[in-house]
């Protein structure tokens, strides 16, 4: 088994007009507020927090206050609700979690 086979395909490689050079890296991609919303359930789940998109999808179990307080912002922007209990350098860690900029 290749480590690389758990690479993800969004299928599709056309329709974007800017930021086309190196614009595929994982972490290094816009993502709107359309596509954010279709990846919240416990098998997919993205939230955006400071501007940024993060794959929290295997940090839900590991989350020390249990799934449920993430998952419920699955798909949307939990800026505001992590700030009130997180501070945004908590994210430090999650560079590896990072699906790219948030633009909605
Ligand atoms: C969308 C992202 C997140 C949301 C909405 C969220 C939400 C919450 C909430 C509601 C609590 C309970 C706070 C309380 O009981 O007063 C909590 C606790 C906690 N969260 Fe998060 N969290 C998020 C991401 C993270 C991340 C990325 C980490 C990284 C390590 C993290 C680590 C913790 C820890 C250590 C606690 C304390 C648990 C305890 O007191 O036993 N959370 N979170």
């Amino acid at each position: 088994m290749s480590p690389s086979s758990s690479t993800i395909g969004h299928g599709g490689d056309s329709g974007r007009d800017t930021a086309a050079v190196a614009a595929d890296a994982r972490g290094n991609r816009v993502v709107s507020a359309v596509e954010l919303a279709a990846h919240s359930s416990v098998h997919d789940c993205w939230v955006a927090l400071h501007g940024k998109v993060y794959d929290f999808t295997s940090f839900l179990e590991e989350h020390p206050a249990g799934p449920e307080s993430i998952l419920k912002l699955g798909g949307t922007d939990g800026t505001e609700m992590y700030e009130t209990v997180h501070n945004a350098g908590m994210l430090d860690d999650f560079e590896a979690e990072l699906v790219g900029t948030f633009q909605p």
